[in-house]
């Protein structure tokens, strides 16, 4: 632990926060009262590299109470709650290695300690702890493998998949992401409303009337584009697939490409995971005062170097806004110096949703615990299995019933003839 803790109010704070988050989060307490009792991850090292929010601190308590040392990293220098992790180290002794707005080596000196401790199990959301470990496997240092990790997101997914496809996939990886209570709830749901509130706790900006912009028509995509439009914002949609482009049309946006689209916008919001998708051919033909932001992983979706580039000035106008003022006079707003304007902006996805993806992530670090010597060197899905009971786990929380196939029904639908 190498956090500087001074402020018992920051660490009162933190308390409080956390404890909002653990009742809002039901489906994770129901795995937590039986892991409690079972111990299914008794005496191994979870090292966990995730945001250091309210929510993840519920996790780490959930992985605690199944017998686990549990170390935890930031999986970005602008998510980490100060408070939280003061309260996480201090009131339920969970090792955090994280700061708020740390720099780069301090990133990865927090990446480095966790690792030290030689973690059977890794959590990852983005991937920086696989991709160190093999950069440093790859550069043949002595490194330890983990047992097995798990992958929380759509890009270190991604990134996952293109190391198993060059065959240099160490050991077995569970990506969370493609759990159907994963990206359905979360990035739709938790993604499309947090970016919202980061663009509005920053901006105090009316949405309604406003022209917003959505680069990329994935799940995250999708659920911004909803909440826009639900805000009563004019909502274009960019994107380089056509099936996906057809369904923003359908779902009744208009589809334009982002050169077109640059001139019409008040709010652009880029979900892509890719590089550079506003760069500097679209900057001088965007309005004056318009806001650009980005939710998707990493902090390349905006070309700010461009930007930079091409300004005049640059200042910042208010906390987490930069003003940059093109040689035309005209003033682009870039929110969170283009990180996730959700957790750099706002406190990331709201507890209801990150009960859903911590509860695959808590049943998967079960799941590997058991069955890491079966598993090979690719990247699994997350167990039907599991993904069937988080959502059930989570109905059963809300107080929700469903209907069971009757035996004659059941028997009907596995039957091929048709009738009766
Ligand atoms: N990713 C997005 N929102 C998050 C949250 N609240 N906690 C942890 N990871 C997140």
């Amino acid at each position: 632990m190498n956090y500087d803790i001074k402020n018992e109010s920051l660490r009162t704070q933190g308390k409080k926060r956390i404890e909002w988050a653990l009742k809002r989060m039901p489906a994770l307490e129901q795995i937590r009262e039986r892991f409690k009792k079972e111990k299914p991850l008794k005496g191994l090292t979870i090292g966990a590299c995730l945001h250091v929010t309210t929510e993840t601190a519920a996790l780490a308590l959930t992985l605690k109470a199944a017998g686990a040392r549990t170390l935890v990293c930031a999986s970005n220098p602008l998510s980490t709650q100060d408070d939280t992790a003061a309260s996480l180290v201090l009131d339920y002794g969970i090792e955090v290695f994280a700061i708020n707005a740390e720099d780069n080596k301090t990133y990865y000196n927090h990446i480095d300690a966790v690792l030290k401790e030689k973690p059977e199990i890794t959590l990852d959301d983005g991937a920086d702890l696989v991709s160190t470990i093999h950069k440093r496997a790859a550069l043949g240092q002595n490194v330890t493998l983990p047992w097995a990790s798990t992958e929380e997101t759509t890009t270190g997914v991604i990134r996952l998949k293109a190391l198993q496809g060059e065959g240099k996939l160490l050991y077995p990886v569970i990506a969370i992401n493609d759990a159907c209570t994963k990206h359905l709830f979360d990035n739709r749901y938790g993604t499309g409303q947090s970016t919202l509130d980061g663009i509005i706790r920053a901006t105090n900006k009316l949405i309604a009337g406003t022209t917003v912009v959505i680069i990329g028509y994935g799940w995250c995509g999708k659920g911004a584009a909803r909440k826009a439009a639900g805000m009563g914002a004019n909502v274009i949609v960019c994107e380089v697939d056509h099936l996906k482009g057809l369904e923003a049309i359908m779902d009744g946006f208009r589809v334009m490409p982002i050169k077109e689209a640059a001139k019409n916008g008040d709010i652009f919001i880029t979900l892509t995971g890719d590089i550079h998708v506003l760069s500097k051919e679209h900057f001088p033909l965007m309005k004056d005062k318009a806001i650009i932001c980005n939710s998707g992983h990493f902090d390349v979706e905006i070309n700010i170097k461009a930007l930079k580039a091409m300004s005049i000035s640059k200042k910042e106008v208010k906390p987490l806004i930069d003003e940059y003022t093109l040689k035309s006079k005209k003033r682009i707003y870039l929110l969170g110096e283009g990180r996730l304007v959700n957790l750099a902006c706002a406190e990331g996805h709201p507890a209801e949703v990150m009960d859903l993806s911590f509860a695959n992530q808590a049943l998967s670090c079960e799941y590997i615990a058991k069955n890491y010597k079966k598993l090979k060197k690719e990247v699994y899905k997350v167990p039907d299995a599991i993904d069937n009971k988080v959502a059930q786990l989570k109905l059963k929380a809300m107080g929700i019933k469903i209907d069971k196939l009757t035996a004659e029904q059941k028997k009907y639908l596995s039957s091929w003839q048709e009738g009766t």
